[in-house]
Protein backbone atom coordinates (compact mmCIF):
# COMPACT_ATOMS: atom_id res chain seq x y z
CA UNK A 1 0.00 0.00 0.00
CA UNK A 2 1.43 3.59 -1.26
CA UNK A 3 1.74 6.56 -0.28
CA UNK A 4 -0.40 5.75 2.87
CA UNK A 5 -1.83 8.66 4.91
CA UNK A 6 -3.78 7.65 8.27
CA UNK A 7 -5.72 10.44 10.04
CA UNK A 8 -5.11 11.57 14.04
CA UNK A 9 -7.18 13.09 16.39
CA UNK A 10 -4.06 15.47 15.91
CA UNK A 11 -1.20 14.00 14.08
CA UNK A 12 -0.84 12.56 10.34
CA UNK A 13 1.02 9.43 9.65
CA UNK A 14 2.81 9.74 6.04
CA UNK A 15 5.23 8.36 3.93
CA UNK A 16 7.90 10.22 3.80
CA UNK A 17 9.15 12.09 0.68
CA UNK A 18 12.77 13.15 -0.27
CA UNK A 19 11.90 16.56 0.32
CA UNK A 20 11.33 15.98 3.99
CA UNK A 21 15.41 15.15 3.96
CA UNK A 22 16.26 18.24 5.45
CA UNK A 23 13.57 18.38 8.17
CA UNK A 24 13.95 14.95 9.09
CA UNK A 25 17.57 15.05 9.20
CA UNK A 26 17.54 18.27 11.73
CA UNK A 27 15.15 15.77 14.05
CA UNK A 28 17.75 12.51 13.68
CA UNK A 29 20.89 14.84 14.71
CA UNK A 30 18.84 17.16 17.42
CA UNK A 31 21.17 17.09 20.11
CA UNK A 32 19.14 16.05 22.94
CA UNK A 33 17.75 12.75 21.18
CA UNK A 34 19.76 9.77 22.17
CA UNK A 35 19.51 7.07 18.70
CA UNK A 36 18.19 4.60 19.00
CA UNK A 37 20.61 1.32 19.52
CA UNK A 38 20.62 0.16 15.53
CA UNK A 39 20.89 3.89 14.28
CA UNK A 40 24.00 5.67 12.32
CA UNK A 41 24.83 8.22 15.25
CA UNK A 42 25.51 11.20 13.29
CA UNK A 43 24.29 10.96 9.43
CA UNK A 44 24.55 13.86 7.18
CA UNK A 45 21.65 15.24 4.84
CA UNK A 46 23.11 13.36 2.20
CA UNK A 47 22.84 9.83 3.98
CA UNK A 48 19.05 10.78 5.03
CA UNK A 49 18.35 11.50 1.13
CA UNK A 50 19.97 8.44 0.01
CA UNK A 51 17.69 6.39 2.79
CA UNK A 52 14.39 8.20 1.82
CA UNK A 53 15.21 7.01 -1.79
CA UNK A 54 15.30 3.60 -0.52
CA UNK A 55 12.49 4.15 1.42
CA UNK A 56 10.36 5.16 -1.05
CA UNK A 57 11.33 2.50 -3.93
CA UNK A 58 10.55 -0.15 -1.67
CA UNK A 59 7.84 1.03 -0.28
CA UNK A 60 6.13 1.19 -3.83
CA UNK A 61 6.88 -2.84 -4.42
CA UNK A 62 3.76 -4.95 -4.19
CA UNK A 63 4.54 -6.70 -1.32
CA UNK A 64 5.43 -3.97 0.80
CA UNK A 65 7.16 -4.91 3.91
CA UNK A 66 7.99 -1.92 5.81
CA UNK A 67 5.80 1.14 7.00
CA UNK A 68 8.12 3.86 8.57
CA UNK A 69 5.96 6.75 8.47
CA UNK A 70 6.53 10.29 9.21
CA UNK A 71 4.36 11.77 12.09
CA UNK A 72 3.17 14.97 11.36
CA UNK A 73 1.39 17.72 13.48
CA UNK A 74 0.30 20.91 11.59
CA UNK A 75 2.16 19.79 8.69
CA UNK A 76 5.89 19.54 10.72
CA UNK A 77 7.62 16.33 10.66
CA UNK A 78 7.70 15.76 14.79
CA UNK A 79 8.61 12.25 14.73
CA UNK A 80 9.12 8.73 13.23
CA UNK A 81 6.27 5.65 13.97
CA UNK A 82 6.68 2.14 12.13
CA UNK A 83 5.66 -1.18 11.52
CA UNK A 84 8.80 -3.33 10.15
CA UNK A 85 10.02 -6.68 10.78
CA UNK A 86 7.48 -8.34 8.82
CA UNK A 87 6.77 -11.83 8.81
CA UNK A 88 4.17 -12.73 6.31
CA UNK A 89 3.65 -16.14 6.79
CA UNK A 90 2.99 -15.08 10.21
CA UNK A 91 0.82 -11.93 9.98
CA UNK A 92 3.28 -10.31 12.49
CA UNK A 93 5.46 -7.29 12.53
CA UNK A 94 7.30 -4.72 14.66
CA UNK A 95 6.16 -1.69 16.27
CA UNK A 96 8.39 1.47 17.05
CA UNK A 97 8.30 5.15 17.64
CA UNK A 98 10.45 8.18 18.82
CA UNK A 99 8.99 11.86 19.22
CA UNK A 100 10.71 15.32 19.02
CA UNK A 101 12.71 15.69 22.54
CA UNK A 102 11.08 19.00 23.11
CA UNK A 103 7.62 17.42 22.33
CA UNK A 104 7.86 14.77 25.05
CA UNK A 105 4.91 14.23 27.23
CA UNK A 106 1.87 15.23 25.35
CA UNK A 107 0.69 12.19 23.81
CA UNK A 108 2.06 11.92 20.54
CA UNK A 109 3.09 8.82 20.80
CA UNK A 110 0.49 7.38 22.85
CA UNK A 111 -1.49 8.67 19.66
CA UNK A 112 0.69 7.76 16.72
CA UNK A 113 1.13 3.96 18.58
CA UNK A 114 -2.74 3.96 18.41
CA UNK A 115 -2.94 4.97 15.03
CA UNK A 116 -0.34 2.54 13.77
CA UNK A 117 -2.04 -0.74 15.57
CA UNK A 118 -5.24 0.55 14.20
CA UNK A 119 -4.07 0.56 10.72
CA UNK A 120 -1.75 -2.47 10.78
CA UNK A 121 -4.28 -4.98 12.60
CA UNK A 122 -7.24 -3.37 10.63
CA UNK A 123 -5.98 -2.47 6.96
CA UNK A 124 -2.82 -4.25 6.79
CA UNK A 125 -4.91 -7.95 8.27
CA UNK A 126 -1.74 -8.51 10.92
CA UNK A 127 -2.63 -10.73 13.70
CA UNK A 128 -0.12 -9.70 15.71
CA UNK A 129 1.54 -6.50 16.72
CA UNK A 130 4.96 -6.56 18.53
CA UNK A 131 7.34 -4.10 20.48
CA UNK A 132 10.42 -4.11 22.13
CA UNK A 133 11.94 -1.46 24.48
CA UNK A 134 14.61 -1.14 26.94
CA UNK A 135 14.10 -2.09 30.76
CA UNK A 136 15.19 1.36 31.74
CA UNK A 137 12.93 3.57 29.01
CA UNK A 138 9.49 4.20 30.98
CA UNK A 139 7.66 6.07 28.50
CA UNK A 140 8.17 4.01 26.03
CA UNK A 141 6.96 1.00 28.26
CA UNK A 142 4.07 3.45 29.60
CA UNK A 143 2.82 4.21 25.45
CA UNK A 144 2.37 0.60 24.94
CA UNK A 145 0.94 -0.18 28.26
CA UNK A 146 -1.79 2.95 27.35
CA UNK A 147 -2.40 1.26 24.01
CA UNK A 148 -3.75 -1.97 25.13
CA UNK A 149 -0.18 -4.04 24.36
CA UNK A 150 0.89 -6.37 26.54
CA UNK A 151 3.77 -7.49 28.68
CA UNK A 152 5.17 -10.71 27.38
CA UNK A 153 8.92 -10.96 29.12
CA UNK A 154 12.08 -10.07 29.22
CA UNK A 155 14.33 -11.19 26.32
CA UNK A 156 17.72 -10.96 27.61
CA UNK A 157 20.80 -9.99 25.98
CA UNK A 158 18.74 -8.93 22.90
CA UNK A 159 20.28 -6.26 22.02
CA UNK A 160 24.26 -5.40 20.92
CA UNK A 161 24.50 -1.82 22.17
CA UNK A 162 27.89 0.35 20.32
CA UNK A 163 28.98 -3.20 19.79
CA UNK A 164 30.18 -3.96 23.28
CA UNK A 165 27.44 -4.05 25.46
CA UNK A 166 24.52 -6.81 25.62
CA UNK A 167 21.17 -4.35 26.61
CA UNK A 168 18.16 -6.88 27.85
CA UNK A 169 14.81 -5.87 26.31
CA UNK A 170 11.22 -5.80 27.56
CA UNK A 171 8.89 -7.41 24.95
CA UNK A 172 5.26 -6.71 24.22
CA UNK A 173 2.58 -7.85 21.93
CA UNK A 174 -1.14 -7.22 20.98
CA UNK A 175 -3.18 -9.69 18.71
CA UNK A 176 -5.92 -8.51 16.43
CA UNK A 177 -8.39 -10.70 18.54
CA UNK A 178 -7.59 -8.25 21.70
CA UNK A 179 -9.54 -5.73 22.55
CA UNK A 180 -8.81 -2.69 20.02
CA UNK A 181 -6.71 0.09 21.37
C1 LIG B 1 9.28 7.03 24.26
C2 LIG B 1 8.77 8.29 23.56
C3 LIG B 1 8.45 7.95 22.11
C4 LIG B 1 7.50 8.76 24.28
O1 LIG B 1 6.96 9.85 23.53
P1 LIG B 1 5.86 10.84 24.16
O2 LIG B 1 5.17 11.53 23.04
O3 LIG B 1 6.47 11.65 25.22
O4 LIG B 1 4.87 9.77 24.83
P2 LIG B 1 3.40 10.06 25.41
O5 LIG B 1 3.30 11.49 25.81
O6 LIG B 1 2.40 9.53 24.44
O7 LIG B 1 3.35 9.11 26.69
C5 LIG B 1 4.43 9.04 27.59
C6 LIG B 1 3.94 8.45 28.88
O8 LIG B 1 5.08 8.06 29.66
C7 LIG B 1 5.04 8.72 30.91
N1 LIG B 1 6.42 8.94 31.31
C8 LIG B 1 7.33 9.75 30.74
N2 LIG B 1 8.50 9.65 31.41
C9 LIG B 1 8.31 8.74 32.39
C10 LIG B 1 9.14 8.21 33.42
N3 LIG B 1 10.42 8.58 33.54
N4 LIG B 1 8.60 7.29 34.27
C11 LIG B 1 7.32 6.90 34.16
N5 LIG B 1 6.47 7.37 33.19
C12 LIG B 1 6.98 8.28 32.33
C13 LIG B 1 4.27 10.01 30.64
O9 LIG B 1 3.76 10.56 31.84
C14 LIG B 1 3.17 9.47 29.72
O10 LIG B 1 2.21 8.72 30.44
P3 LIG B 1 0.77 9.37 30.87
O11 LIG B 1 0.09 9.79 29.61
O12 LIG B 1 0.08 8.28 31.60
O13 LIG B 1 1.08 10.56 31.75
C15 LIG B 1 9.81 9.43 23.61
O14 LIG B 1 10.27 9.56 24.92
C16 LIG B 1 10.98 9.22 22.66
O15 LIG B 1 10.95 9.60 21.50
N6 LIG B 1 12.04 8.57 23.18
C17 LIG B 1 13.21 8.27 22.35
C18 LIG B 1 12.92 7.16 21.34
C19 LIG B 1 12.37 5.91 22.00
O16 LIG B 1 12.71 5.58 23.14
N7 LIG B 1 11.51 5.20 21.27
C20 LIG B 1 10.92 3.97 21.72
C21 LIG B 1 11.85 2.85 21.43
S1 LIG B 1 11.10 1.33 21.95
Amino acid sequence: MYPVEILGPRLVLRDYRIDDAEEFHALLVHPRRVPGPLEIAAPTVDMVVAELTLRQTAAQEPDRKDYQLAMTLDGRIIGSCSLSGFEPRHFRAELGYMVHPDLHGHGYASEAARLMVRFGLGELGLHRIEATTAPDNAASQRVLEKIGMSYEGLARHHVLVGGHTWRDSLRYAILATDPMP
